[in-house]
């Protein structure tokens, strides 16, 4: 399997390419339009063939390389069923599963962050967007967030899985790059709540400031990022 994680250094997202060694197929995860040059750059020099384009959901904070992507390569365009894009080649359904060469990506929906967020996992890798980030989670006070349905996304589907899956967040704001669900599990201060309720509340007193793109990045990322 050929990985690449990519950090945006604006908006501190991270973007992976994900390609089969075997028959040099691939898909990528949350592109940025500023950096979709270097993914080109990665996927020649890798000589991959771009399959399709997920996002997890629609970003407040960057303007998504979807459409830009597309327009270079031709890829088909994914998000889940939940979302409000338009242009997509299709809206995937939750429990999916898509082939990219010899590996496949199921498609978890996990709303909270946002009503459209969805993970995908691939062998045991689980891509969470900003559904559960390391040593935090994604805030539910916008996009029609909601911190009980954070709650059930995080407790009884993400932490359902083995404590070895290991988790590719959608940002970082700390430098660190991949986790796990079992020291999550034990170490996320957000994850150490008792109850729903107990959620919500942590959630509804974080009183964030609004990400300073979200004005300009909704309405651009519900084309996909076009102009
Ligand atoms: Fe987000």
């Amino acid at each position: 399997m050929i990985f690449k994680q990519f950090f945006d250094e604006q908006s501190s997202t991270y973007t992976y390419i994900i390609g089969s060694e075997k028959n040099k197929e691939s898909l990528i995860i949350d592109s940025v339009a500023d950096n979709v040059d270097e993914y080109l750059d990665f996927l020649n020099h890798n000589k991959l063939k771009l399959l399709f384009a997920l996002d997890t959901h629609i970003h407040a904070d960057h303007i998504s390389g979807m459409s830009l992507l597309y327009e270079k390569t031709g890829c088909k365009l994914f998000m889940g069923e939940h979302t409000t894009a338009e242009g997509l080649t299709r809206k995937l359904q939750n429990n999916e599963e898509l082939r990219v060469g010899d590996m496949i990506v199921k498609v978890i929906f996990t709303p909270g962050h946002t009503s459209d967020s969805y993970c995908f996992l691939i062998d045991d890798m689980l891509f969470t967007g900003d559904t559960l980030l390391i040593g935090e989670t994604g805030r539910t006070d916008f996009q029609n967030g909601n911190s009980e349905s954070a709650y059930n996304s995080l407790f009884n589907i993400i932490l359902k899985f083995p404590d070895n899956t290991k988790i590719y967040p959608g940002h970082d704001y700390n430098g660190k790059k991949s986790s796990t669900v079992g020291y999550e599990k034990k170490t996320n201060p957000r994850l150490q709540v008792k109850s729903k309720e107990e959620y919500a509340n942590l959630m509804n007193k974080l009183n964030l400031p609004k990400p300073k793109k979200i004005d300009i990045a909704i309405p651009r990322n519900i084309k996909l990022g076009k102009k």
